[in-house]
């Protein structure tokens, strides 16, 4: 296992669509190896690819008892809505509230590629659509609106 560089802010690669995984093999069990020890020495909740520089469909989410590993995922529902803050290991020290879903159903496979299904609400429907979006190119800071979108501008965070 080993620790890969975080993409930040500014990277092209962040803004790029990820492409399906095809072949469910050693190097995607090392990729999500790697994933997951660079999660844990970030001490973030989840993790996609293309923050590791690979341009793949696939995101990881460890919070509280679950282990997710979310291989060329849907989300295939969501019902209502959430706002609470959210943070991004690729944009350090900013933190913003977001308004989600507060309800999704994931549709993924895993590392073997055996097709599951999660349902999951507040923070963990919140972590999945955060790590899904980044896999088109999409983070966060994108959703901000209103007071949130200001307050980051006020405080002099460089928009790309
Ligand atoms: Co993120």
């Amino acid at each position: 296992m080993a620790i890969r560089e975080v993409r930040k802010i500014g990277d092209p690669i962040l803004r790029k669509v990820s492409k399906p995984v095809k072949n469910f093999d050693e190097k995607l069990h090392i990729l999500l190896d790697d994933m997951h020890e660079t999660l844990a020495k970030c001490e973030g909740v989840g993790l996609a690819a293309p923050q590791v520089g690979i341009l793949k469909r696939v995101f990881i989410i460890v919070f509280e008892d679950k282990k997710i590993e979310a291989v060329n995922p849907e989300i295939v529902s969501q019902k209502g809505s959430q706002t609470g803050q959210e943070g991004c290991l690729s944009i350090p020290e900013e933190w913003y509230d977001v308004t989600r879903p507060n309800k999704v159903t994931l549709k993924a496979f895993d590392r073997f590629g055996n097709e599951f299904s999660i349902k999951a609400e507040e923070l963990l429907a919140r972590a999945i659509c955060h790590e899904y979006d980044h896999l088109d190119g999409i983070l966060y800071v994108d959703k901000l609106e209103g007071a949130e979108k200001e307050r980051r501008y006020e405080e002099g965070f460089i928009e790309e």
